[in-house]
């Protein structure tokens, strides 16, 4: 998978992308993440990407010139171009699976007061990753590209995935390691019995209980 980024701030990714799981997925070739300054093509004389709203009010707007010109010369027929945006789509799970089977994603960064509208024009989806305002896309970026990055197939072990919270919209079940007993609080005997259906079991109850207290709503849908 390809990913391209549209942002005026490439520095903020330099550390994200360059430790752990993510680090590793990019060595192994299971994915290329390019960061790109779309002021590098704006053509206005001071490089600028942003102008005052139409009709008044606060801030600056980013300007589509600069945005249109950066996706047009990464676009290809198997691009699907993402606007990170707190009036997207709701971010879930789900989402990432289903985009972790594209080839190539464009994620475009919004800034200050927001961009022109027209820009919504050359994106496919948007998509917020919850209901609170960031400064910018940035951050919701990086959240997006973890996420999927983490379910290419050889990046982390497949089964590991499989049970993640949110599969199948259960929360995940409790896991344990060693020790047995710590200040006093013991791994369930189950766990230790070797009996892999009643394993099985107890962790499905488990997940459903727990997701019974925290996430009724998950169960609902
Ligand atoms: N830009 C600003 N806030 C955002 C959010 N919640 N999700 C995606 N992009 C954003």
């Amino acid at each position: 998978m390809k990913i391209d980024i549209l942002t005026l701030f490439p520095n903020m990714f330099e550390n994200v992308f360059n430790e752990s799981i993510i680090k590793r997925a990019i060595e192994k070739d299971k994915v290329t993440i390019n960061i790109h300054n779309f002021r590098d093509y704006s053509k206005d004389p001071h490089n600028k990407v942003d102008d005052t709203p139409y009709g008044g009010g606060n801030g600056m707007v980013l300007t589509c010139q600069p945005i249109f010109d950066c996706v047009e010369s990464l676009k290809n027929e198997d691009s699907k171009v993402i606007l990170l945006t707190p009036d997207g789509k709701k971010y879930n799970q789900s989402l990432a699976y289903d985009l972790s089977k594209e080839k190539h994603l464009i994620l475009i960064c919004g800034h200050y007061e927001g961009f022109d509208e027209r820009i919504r024009t050359i994106c496919d989806i948007e998509i917020s990753i919850g209901d609170y305002i960031l400064t910018g896309g940035e951050l919701a970026s990086m959240v997006i590209t973890d996420s999927i990055v983490r379910l290419l197939p050889g990046v982390i072990e497949e089964n590991s995935h499989l049970n993640d919270s949110f599969n199948n919209n259960l929360l995940d079940y409790p896991t344990y390691t060693k020790p047995r007993v710590y200040k006093g609080m013991e791994v369930p005997n189950v766990l230790l019995s070797g009996d892999h259906k009643k394993i099985a079991e107890y962790r499905y109850n488990e997940s459903l209980k727990k997701t019974q207290n925290l996430r009724p709503d998950l169960l609902e849908k």
